[in-house]
Protein backbone atom coordinates (compact mmCIF):
# COMPACT_ATOMS: atom_id res chain seq x y z
CA UNK A 1 0.00 0.00 0.00
CA UNK A 2 1.33 3.42 -1.30
CA UNK A 3 1.03 6.52 1.12
CA UNK A 4 -1.58 7.72 -1.03
CA UNK A 5 -3.80 4.54 -0.81
CA UNK A 6 -2.92 4.22 3.21
CA UNK A 7 -4.23 7.53 3.48
CA UNK A 8 -7.24 6.75 1.61
CA UNK A 9 -8.32 3.60 3.78
CA UNK A 10 -8.46 5.90 6.63
CA UNK A 11 -9.79 9.10 5.24
CA UNK A 12 -13.56 10.52 4.84
CA UNK A 13 -14.91 11.18 1.75
CA UNK A 14 -18.08 12.08 3.36
CA UNK A 15 -18.79 15.94 3.96
CA UNK A 16 -20.19 14.73 7.59
CA UNK A 17 -16.95 12.56 8.23
CA UNK A 18 -14.92 15.35 7.08
CA UNK A 19 -16.50 17.67 9.27
CA UNK A 20 -16.10 15.15 12.30
CA UNK A 21 -12.75 15.44 12.59
CA UNK A 22 -12.56 18.74 13.46
CA UNK A 23 -12.52 20.42 16.92
CA UNK A 24 -15.86 20.67 18.22
CA UNK A 25 -16.11 24.45 18.18
CA UNK A 26 -15.31 23.92 14.20
CA UNK A 27 -17.61 20.68 13.81
CA UNK A 28 -20.96 23.18 14.54
CA UNK A 29 -20.09 25.28 12.26
CA UNK A 30 -19.16 23.21 9.74
CA UNK A 31 -22.10 20.59 10.33
CA UNK A 32 -24.83 23.70 10.04
CA UNK A 33 -23.63 24.85 7.07
CA UNK A 34 -24.15 20.74 5.40
CA UNK A 35 -27.94 21.10 7.23
CA UNK A 36 -27.73 23.54 3.56
CA UNK A 37 -28.27 27.02 4.80
CA UNK A 38 -25.17 29.35 4.31
CA UNK A 39 -23.37 30.00 7.75
CA UNK A 40 -22.50 33.21 8.86
CA UNK A 41 -19.64 35.00 6.88
CA UNK A 42 -16.24 34.17 8.54
CA UNK A 43 -13.23 36.08 9.46
CA UNK A 44 -10.50 34.82 7.01
CA UNK A 45 -7.28 33.60 8.42
CA UNK A 46 -5.07 35.73 8.86
CA UNK A 47 -1.48 33.64 8.46
CA UNK A 48 -1.15 30.60 5.93
CA UNK A 49 -2.85 27.26 6.03
CA UNK A 50 -0.19 24.83 7.06
CA UNK A 51 -0.46 21.71 4.97
CA UNK A 52 -1.24 18.80 6.66
CA UNK A 53 0.85 14.95 6.56
CA UNK A 54 -2.59 13.91 4.54
CA UNK A 55 -2.73 16.59 2.00
CA UNK A 56 1.30 16.66 1.49
CA UNK A 57 0.94 12.59 0.79
CA UNK A 58 -1.67 12.89 -1.89
CA UNK A 59 0.50 15.75 -2.96
CA UNK A 60 3.67 13.85 -3.58
CA UNK A 61 1.42 10.78 -5.01
CA UNK A 62 0.05 12.63 -7.40
CA UNK A 63 3.54 14.22 -8.66
CA UNK A 64 5.30 11.24 -8.92
CA UNK A 65 2.07 9.45 -10.63
CA UNK A 66 0.32 12.19 -12.63
CA UNK A 67 1.40 13.61 -15.84
CA UNK A 68 2.35 16.89 -14.92
CA UNK A 69 0.07 18.85 -16.90
CA UNK A 70 -1.49 20.74 -14.11
CA UNK A 71 -0.14 23.63 -11.21
CA UNK A 72 -2.71 22.91 -9.01
CA UNK A 73 -4.05 25.08 -6.02
CA UNK A 74 -2.52 23.34 -3.04
CA UNK A 75 -5.29 22.03 -1.64
CA UNK A 76 -6.47 18.57 -1.54
CA UNK A 77 -11.12 18.16 -1.76
CA UNK A 78 -13.09 15.45 -0.76
CA UNK A 79 -16.32 16.71 -0.82
CA UNK A 80 -18.68 19.38 -1.15
CA UNK A 81 -22.60 20.44 -0.46
CA UNK A 82 -23.64 24.15 -2.35
CA UNK A 83 -21.20 26.11 -2.67
CA UNK A 84 -19.04 24.98 0.12
CA UNK A 85 -15.93 22.57 -0.40
CA UNK A 86 -14.49 21.00 2.14
CA UNK A 87 -10.79 19.03 2.01
CA UNK A 88 -9.20 16.54 3.41
CA UNK A 89 -8.79 18.09 6.85
CA UNK A 90 -12.73 19.35 7.47
CA UNK A 91 -11.56 22.99 6.37
CA UNK A 92 -14.35 24.66 4.41
CA UNK A 93 -13.98 26.77 1.25
CA UNK A 94 -16.85 28.88 -0.16
CA UNK A 95 -16.13 27.70 -4.20
CA UNK A 96 -16.43 30.67 -6.25
CA UNK A 97 -15.21 27.99 -9.15
CA UNK A 98 -17.42 25.86 -9.17
CA UNK A 99 -15.43 23.30 -10.95
CA UNK A 100 -14.49 26.08 -13.39
CA UNK A 101 -18.08 27.25 -13.98
CA UNK A 102 -19.40 23.46 -14.25
CA UNK A 103 -21.55 22.76 -10.83
CA UNK A 104 -24.19 25.24 -11.84
CA UNK A 105 -26.65 23.94 -9.63
CA UNK A 106 -23.51 23.64 -6.74
CA UNK A 107 -22.41 20.90 -5.33
CA UNK A 108 -24.54 17.54 -4.21
CA UNK A 109 -27.71 19.12 -6.03
CA UNK A 110 -30.36 16.77 -4.27
CA UNK A 111 -32.37 16.52 -7.67
CA UNK A 112 -29.63 15.80 -10.09
CA UNK A 113 -28.11 13.32 -7.61
CA UNK A 114 -31.62 11.65 -7.48
CA UNK A 115 -31.59 11.26 -11.51
CA UNK A 116 -28.36 10.14 -11.66
CA UNK A 117 -28.53 7.26 -8.84
CA UNK A 118 -32.26 6.67 -10.28
CA UNK A 119 -31.05 6.21 -14.22
CA UNK A 120 -27.91 4.77 -12.45
CA UNK A 121 -29.38 1.65 -11.03
CA UNK A 122 -31.11 0.87 -14.83
CA UNK A 123 -28.87 1.67 -17.31
CA UNK A 124 -25.58 3.55 -17.26
CA UNK A 125 -24.05 2.96 -20.56
CA UNK A 126 -25.05 1.01 -23.62
CA UNK A 127 -23.14 2.79 -26.68
CA UNK A 128 -24.72 4.84 -29.47
CA UNK A 129 -25.47 1.62 -31.41
CA UNK A 130 -29.09 1.70 -29.97
CA UNK A 131 -31.28 4.43 -29.27
CA UNK A 132 -31.47 5.21 -25.71
CA UNK A 133 -34.70 7.46 -24.21
CA UNK A 134 -32.25 9.77 -22.08
CA UNK A 135 -30.69 11.09 -24.85
CA UNK A 136 -33.22 11.65 -27.25
CA UNK A 137 -35.06 13.54 -24.36
CA UNK A 138 -32.16 15.61 -24.23
CA UNK A 139 -31.65 16.98 -27.60
CA UNK A 140 -35.45 17.40 -27.54
CA UNK A 141 -35.61 19.65 -24.72
CA UNK A 142 -32.31 21.63 -25.87
CA UNK A 143 -33.47 21.73 -29.39
CA UNK A 144 -37.00 23.07 -28.18
CA UNK A 145 -35.09 26.07 -26.21
CA UNK A 146 -33.07 27.18 -28.70
CA UNK A 147 -32.34 28.19 -32.42
CA UNK A 148 -31.08 24.77 -33.31
CA UNK A 149 -33.13 21.65 -35.27
CA UNK A 150 -30.82 18.88 -33.94
CA UNK A 151 -27.75 17.66 -31.32
CA UNK A 152 -24.48 16.07 -31.65
CA UNK A 153 -23.70 14.83 -28.04
CA UNK A 154 -19.90 14.45 -26.78
CA UNK A 155 -18.25 13.71 -23.70
CA UNK A 156 -16.42 17.80 -23.22
CA UNK A 157 -15.99 21.20 -24.62
CA UNK A 158 -13.26 20.72 -26.77
CA UNK A 159 -15.15 17.39 -28.18
CA UNK A 160 -18.26 19.48 -28.75
CA UNK A 161 -15.92 21.91 -30.93
CA UNK A 162 -14.13 18.95 -32.73
CA UNK A 163 -17.69 18.29 -34.17
CA UNK A 164 -18.15 21.91 -35.05
CA UNK A 165 -15.40 21.43 -36.91
CA UNK A 166 -16.06 18.26 -38.81
CA UNK A 167 -19.92 19.40 -39.18
CA UNK A 168 -18.36 22.78 -40.95
CA UNK A 169 -15.64 20.93 -42.92
CA UNK A 170 -18.48 18.53 -44.28
CA UNK A 171 -20.94 21.40 -44.42
CA UNK A 172 -18.93 23.27 -46.87
CA UNK A 173 -18.30 20.20 -49.33
CA UNK A 174 -21.50 19.47 -49.82
CA UNK A 175 -22.61 23.13 -50.74
CA UNK A 176 -19.57 23.02 -52.82
CA UNK A 177 -19.24 19.80 -55.11
CA UNK A 178 -16.62 21.41 -57.07
CA UNK A 179 -14.25 20.72 -54.85
CA UNK A 180 -13.58 24.33 -53.93
CA UNK A 181 -14.84 24.18 -50.60
CA UNK A 182 -13.29 26.92 -48.05
CA UNK A 183 -11.70 24.77 -45.11
CA UNK A 184 -10.23 27.18 -43.07
CA UNK A 185 -11.25 29.09 -39.59
CA UNK A 186 -11.25 31.86 -38.39
CA UNK A 187 -11.18 32.90 -34.42
CA UNK A 188 -10.22 35.56 -32.18
CA UNK A 189 -7.39 36.92 -29.50
CA UNK A 190 -7.94 35.59 -25.66
CA UNK A 191 -9.68 32.90 -27.52
CA UNK A 192 -10.40 29.14 -25.81
CA UNK A 193 -12.08 26.49 -27.22
CA UNK A 194 -10.08 23.34 -25.97
CA UNK A 195 -6.93 21.11 -25.93
CA UNK A 196 -7.40 18.74 -28.60
CA UNK A 197 -5.58 19.40 -32.12
CA UNK A 198 -8.65 20.72 -33.46
CA UNK A 199 -10.23 23.05 -31.14
CA UNK A 200 -6.46 23.58 -29.80
CA UNK A 201 -5.54 25.34 -33.57
CA UNK A 202 -8.57 27.58 -33.16
CA UNK A 203 -7.30 28.58 -29.18
CA UNK A 204 -5.20 31.87 -29.11
CA UNK A 205 -2.43 31.50 -26.43
CA UNK A 206 -0.08 30.52 -28.25
CA UNK A 207 2.21 28.35 -25.71
CA UNK A 208 -0.60 26.05 -25.77
CA UNK A 209 -0.34 25.04 -29.41
CA UNK A 210 3.38 25.48 -30.49
CA UNK A 211 4.64 22.60 -28.54
CA UNK A 212 2.22 20.49 -30.58
CA UNK A 213 3.03 21.94 -33.96
CA UNK A 214 1.81 21.37 -36.47
CA UNK A 215 -1.57 21.80 -35.67
CA UNK A 216 -4.88 21.85 -38.04
CA UNK A 217 -2.97 24.11 -40.73
CA UNK A 218 -5.63 27.24 -42.10
CA UNK A 219 -6.42 29.12 -38.59
CA UNK A 220 -6.33 33.14 -38.34
CA UNK A 221 -6.93 34.78 -35.15
CA UNK A 222 -8.04 38.19 -35.32
CA UNK A 223 -8.85 40.58 -32.28
CA UNK A 224 -11.67 40.27 -30.61
CA UNK A 225 -14.21 42.96 -31.29
CA UNK A 226 -12.09 44.25 -34.48
CA UNK A 227 -15.23 43.68 -37.23
CA UNK A 228 -13.15 45.32 -39.90
CA UNK A 229 -10.64 42.51 -39.42
CA UNK A 230 -12.82 39.90 -39.29
CA UNK A 231 -14.70 40.98 -42.20
CA UNK A 232 -11.63 40.64 -44.30
CA UNK A 233 -10.49 37.15 -43.20
CA UNK A 234 -14.19 36.68 -43.90
CA UNK A 235 -14.03 37.98 -46.82
CA UNK A 236 -11.87 36.19 -48.30
CA UNK A 237 -13.94 32.91 -49.10
CA UNK A 238 -11.70 30.74 -47.34
CA UNK A 239 -13.42 30.32 -44.20
CA UNK A 240 -15.75 27.20 -43.48
CA UNK A 241 -16.65 28.55 -40.42
CA UNK A 242 -15.98 31.37 -37.75
CA UNK A 243 -15.59 30.24 -33.74
CA UNK A 244 -16.56 33.16 -31.53
CA UNK A 245 -17.37 32.84 -27.42
CA UNK A 246 -20.11 35.57 -26.84
CA UNK A 247 -18.55 36.33 -23.30
CA UNK A 248 -14.64 34.74 -23.26
CA UNK A 249 -13.79 33.18 -20.03
CA UNK A 250 -10.23 31.94 -20.03
CA UNK A 251 -9.48 34.79 -21.52
CA UNK A 252 -10.26 37.13 -18.99
CA UNK A 253 -14.13 37.69 -19.14
CA UNK A 254 -14.37 40.03 -22.17
CA UNK A 255 -18.18 40.42 -23.61
CA UNK A 256 -18.74 40.69 -27.36
CA UNK A 257 -20.73 43.58 -28.67
CA UNK A 258 -24.62 43.23 -30.76
CA UNK A 259 -22.80 45.39 -33.62
CA UNK A 260 -19.31 42.94 -33.39
CA UNK A 261 -21.40 39.57 -33.31
CA UNK A 262 -24.21 40.88 -35.79
CA UNK A 263 -21.46 42.23 -38.14
CA UNK A 264 -19.72 38.54 -37.79
CA UNK A 265 -23.53 37.19 -38.74
CA UNK A 266 -23.78 39.35 -41.87
CA UNK A 267 -20.40 38.58 -43.20
CA UNK A 268 -20.33 35.05 -42.06
CA UNK A 269 -23.87 35.12 -44.83
CA UNK A 270 -22.68 37.09 -47.34
CA UNK A 271 -19.66 34.86 -47.88
CA UNK A 272 -21.40 31.26 -46.72
CA UNK A 273 -19.30 30.81 -43.79
CA UNK A 274 -20.80 29.18 -40.69
CA UNK A 275 -21.02 30.95 -37.45
CA UNK A 276 -20.26 29.00 -34.47
CA UNK A 277 -21.05 30.49 -30.73
CA UNK A 278 -19.04 28.69 -28.19
CA UNK A 279 -20.77 28.50 -25.07
CA UNK A 280 -19.17 25.90 -23.22
CA UNK A 281 -18.40 28.36 -20.57
CA UNK A 282 -20.54 31.07 -20.77
CA UNK A 283 -23.76 29.42 -21.69
CA UNK A 284 -26.65 27.35 -19.92
CA UNK A 285 -27.44 30.30 -17.26
CA UNK A 286 -24.19 31.71 -16.62
CA UNK A 287 -24.65 35.43 -17.73
CA UNK A 288 -29.07 35.07 -16.55
CA UNK A 289 -29.99 34.34 -19.83
CA UNK A 290 -30.15 30.60 -21.49
CA UNK A 291 -27.96 30.97 -23.29
CA UNK A 292 -25.32 33.95 -23.48
CA UNK A 293 -26.10 34.87 -27.22
CA UNK A 294 -29.76 35.45 -26.61
CA UNK A 295 -29.09 38.97 -25.25
CA UNK A 296 -27.68 40.12 -28.66
CA UNK A 297 -30.04 38.82 -30.97
CA UNK A 298 -28.10 37.51 -32.72
CA UNK A 299 -28.11 33.11 -33.91
CA UNK A 300 -25.51 30.87 -34.84
CA UNK A 301 -25.38 28.03 -37.35
CA UNK A 302 -23.59 25.85 -34.76
CA UNK A 303 -23.63 26.35 -30.77
CA UNK A 304 -21.67 24.40 -28.45
CA UNK A 305 -22.15 23.63 -24.74
CA UNK A 306 -20.45 21.72 -22.11
CA UNK A 307 -19.47 22.10 -19.13
CA UNK A 308 -22.74 23.00 -16.62
CA UNK A 309 -25.43 20.76 -18.55
CA UNK A 310 -25.19 17.89 -16.45
CA UNK A 311 -23.65 19.63 -13.15
CA UNK A 312 -20.06 18.11 -12.88
CA UNK A 313 -20.98 15.08 -14.94
CA UNK A 314 -18.99 15.00 -17.95
CA UNK A 315 -21.23 16.09 -21.70
CA UNK A 316 -20.32 18.00 -24.61
CA UNK A 317 -23.15 18.85 -26.78
CA UNK A 318 -23.04 20.67 -30.35
CA UNK A 319 -26.29 22.24 -31.32
CA UNK A 320 -26.87 22.86 -35.10
CA UNK A 321 -29.42 23.81 -37.56
CA UNK A 322 -31.14 21.65 -40.20
CA UNK A 323 -28.88 23.06 -42.90
CA UNK A 324 -25.40 21.84 -41.31
CA UNK A 325 -27.52 18.43 -39.99
CA UNK A 326 -28.41 18.05 -43.66
CA UNK A 327 -24.24 17.59 -44.66
CA UNK A 328 -24.03 14.86 -41.95
CA UNK A 329 -24.53 11.45 -42.93
CA UNK A 330 -23.82 8.31 -41.26
CA UNK A 331 -20.40 7.58 -40.33
CA UNK A 332 -19.50 10.69 -40.15
CA UNK A 333 -18.42 11.31 -36.99
CA UNK A 334 -19.32 9.54 -33.50
CA UNK A 335 -18.42 8.27 -29.90
CA UNK A 336 -18.64 5.40 -27.57
CA UNK A 337 -19.74 7.41 -24.73
CA UNK A 338 -21.00 10.55 -25.86
CA UNK A 339 -25.04 11.14 -25.17
CA UNK A 340 -25.06 8.22 -22.75
CA UNK A 341 -27.75 7.71 -20.30
CA UNK A 342 -26.65 8.42 -17.56
CA UNK A 343 -24.69 11.15 -18.10
CA UNK A 344 -28.25 12.74 -20.50
CA UNK A 345 -30.97 11.88 -17.74
CA UNK A 346 -28.34 14.35 -14.90
CA UNK A 347 -28.79 16.47 -17.96
CA UNK A 348 -32.04 16.35 -17.79
CA UNK A 349 -32.90 17.25 -14.29
CA UNK A 350 -30.21 20.07 -14.07
CA UNK A 351 -31.86 21.89 -16.93
CA UNK A 352 -35.12 21.10 -15.64
CA UNK A 353 -33.77 23.57 -12.44
CA UNK A 354 -31.82 26.00 -14.83
CA UNK A 355 -35.40 26.62 -17.09
CA UNK A 356 -37.54 26.71 -13.65
CA UNK A 357 -39.90 30.29 -13.73
CA UNK A 358 -37.29 32.69 -12.23
CA UNK A 359 -34.32 31.06 -11.50
CA UNK A 360 -32.20 32.76 -14.79
CA UNK A 361 -33.79 36.25 -13.23
CA UNK A 362 -32.14 35.41 -9.66
CA UNK A 363 -28.91 35.11 -12.23
CA UNK A 364 -29.00 38.28 -12.97
CA UNK A 365 -30.46 40.12 -10.30
CA UNK A 366 -27.63 38.31 -8.00
CA UNK A 367 -24.91 39.09 -10.58
CA UNK A 368 -25.63 42.65 -10.82
CA UNK A 369 -25.73 43.06 -6.80
CA UNK A 370 -21.86 41.39 -6.74
CA UNK A 371 -20.62 43.45 -9.36
CA UNK A 372 -21.44 46.78 -7.22
CA UNK A 373 -20.36 45.33 -4.17
CA UNK A 374 -16.51 44.17 -5.67
CA UNK A 375 -16.97 47.52 -7.54
CA UNK A 376 -17.67 49.16 -3.63
CA UNK A 377 -15.18 46.98 -2.08
CA UNK A 378 -12.51 47.00 -4.29
CA UNK A 379 -12.72 49.83 -6.80
CA UNK A 380 -10.61 51.98 -4.54
CA UNK A 381 -7.48 50.02 -4.97
CA UNK A 382 -4.95 50.76 -7.17
CA UNK A 383 -4.29 47.56 -8.48
CA UNK A 384 -7.93 46.80 -9.31
CA UNK A 385 -8.62 48.22 -12.84
CA UNK A 386 -11.45 47.03 -14.23
CA UNK A 387 -14.50 44.60 -12.71
CA UNK A 388 -16.80 43.40 -15.48
CA UNK A 389 -18.99 40.69 -16.52
CA UNK A 390 -22.58 39.41 -17.35
CA UNK A 391 -24.50 37.54 -14.58
CA UNK A 392 -22.46 34.82 -12.71
CA UNK A 393 -19.52 35.18 -15.09
CA UNK A 394 -17.20 37.91 -13.67
CA UNK A 395 -13.88 39.32 -13.80
CA UNK A 396 -11.22 41.74 -11.82
CA UNK A 397 -8.87 42.80 -13.61
CA UNK A 398 -5.33 43.45 -11.88
CA UNK A 399 -2.58 45.48 -12.93
CA UNK A 400 -0.33 42.65 -11.49
CA UNK A 401 -0.74 38.84 -11.35
CA UNK A 402 -3.73 37.79 -9.56
CA UNK A 403 -2.07 34.40 -8.66
CA UNK A 404 -1.16 35.93 -4.73
CA UNK A 405 -4.37 37.14 -4.24
CA UNK A 406 -6.11 34.17 -5.06
CA UNK A 407 -3.37 32.09 -2.88
CA UNK A 408 -4.15 34.61 0.15
CA UNK A 409 -8.25 34.20 -0.54
CA UNK A 410 -7.41 30.00 -0.52
CA UNK A 411 -6.16 30.41 2.99
CA UNK A 412 -8.55 32.24 4.13
CA UNK A 413 -11.58 29.90 2.80
CA UNK A 414 -12.76 31.12 -0.38
CA UNK A 415 -11.61 29.34 -3.38
CA UNK A 416 -11.00 31.42 -6.86
CA UNK A 417 -9.78 30.85 -10.19
CA UNK A 418 -7.38 33.45 -12.38
CA UNK A 419 -7.93 34.02 -15.55
CA UNK A 420 -6.85 35.91 -18.87
CA UNK A 421 -2.88 36.58 -18.47
CA UNK A 422 -3.04 35.25 -15.43
CA UNK A 423 -4.26 39.27 -14.28
CA UNK A 424 -7.71 38.21 -13.78
CA UNK A 425 -9.21 36.90 -11.02
CA UNK A 426 -11.83 34.77 -11.96
CA UNK A 427 -15.61 34.47 -10.04
CA UNK A 428 -18.04 32.08 -11.22
CA UNK A 429 -19.39 30.41 -8.64
CA UNK A 430 -22.28 27.87 -8.56
CA UNK A 431 -25.88 29.80 -10.29
CA UNK A 432 -27.00 29.28 -6.66
CA UNK A 433 -24.97 31.01 -4.81
CA UNK A 434 -26.67 32.60 -2.08
CA UNK A 435 -26.16 36.89 -1.56
CA UNK A 436 -24.84 36.19 2.02
CA UNK A 437 -22.00 34.07 0.17
CA UNK A 438 -21.46 36.66 -2.45
CA UNK A 439 -20.74 39.30 0.41
CA UNK A 440 -18.44 36.50 2.02
CA UNK A 441 -16.46 36.39 -1.32
CA UNK A 442 -16.45 40.03 -1.77
CA UNK A 443 -15.00 40.54 1.77
CA UNK A 444 -12.62 37.85 1.59
CA UNK A 445 -11.00 39.59 -1.61
CA UNK A 446 -11.07 43.01 -0.05
CA UNK A 447 -9.26 41.69 3.21
CA UNK A 448 -6.67 39.82 1.08
CA UNK A 449 -6.17 42.58 -1.23
CA UNK A 450 -2.44 43.37 0.73
CA UNK A 451 -1.44 40.23 -1.22
CA UNK A 452 -0.64 42.20 -3.99
CA UNK A 453 1.20 44.38 -2.09
CA UNK A 454 3.62 41.82 -0.63
CA UNK A 455 3.85 40.01 -3.88
CA UNK A 456 4.89 43.57 -6.16
CA UNK A 457 7.49 45.30 -2.83
C1 LIG B 1 -15.20 28.45 -24.13
C2 LIG B 1 -14.60 27.09 -23.93
N1 LIG B 1 -14.60 26.23 -24.95
C3 LIG B 1 -14.09 24.99 -24.84
C4 LIG B 1 -13.52 24.58 -23.65
C5 LIG B 1 -12.95 23.20 -23.53
O1 LIG B 1 -13.76 22.44 -22.70
P1 LIG B 1 -13.19 21.07 -22.04
O2 LIG B 1 -12.17 21.46 -21.05
O3 LIG B 1 -14.42 20.44 -21.44
O4 LIG B 1 -12.65 20.26 -23.16
C6 LIG B 1 -13.50 25.45 -22.55
C7 LIG B 1 -12.89 25.04 -21.27
O5 LIG B 1 -12.59 25.81 -20.41
C8 LIG B 1 -14.05 26.74 -22.70
O6 LIG B 1 -14.04 27.62 -21.69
Amino acid sequence: MNSLQSFLAVAPVKPAAAAARLPSSRRARVSACLATPAPAPTAPAAARRELSAASRAVMADEAKYIVGTYKRAQVVFVAGRGCKLYDIDGREYLDMAAGIAVNALGHGDPDVDAAAADQRGRLVHASNVGYTVPQVELAKRLVEASFADRAFFANSGTEANEAAIKFARKYQRVAHPNGDAPTEFMSFTNCFHGRTIGSLALTSKVQYREPFEPVMPGSTFVEYGNLQEAKKVIQSGKIAAVFVEPVQGEGGIHSATKEFLQGLRDACDEAGALLVFDEVQCGLGRTGYLWAHEVYGVLPDIMTLAKPLANGLPIGVALVTEKVAAAIHYGDHGTTFGGGPFVCHAALATLDKIQKPGFLAEVTKKGEYFKQLLKTKLGGNPHVKEIRGAGLIVGIELDVPAGPLVDACLDAGVFLLTAGKGNVVRLVPALIVSEKELEQAAEVIRECLPALEASTS
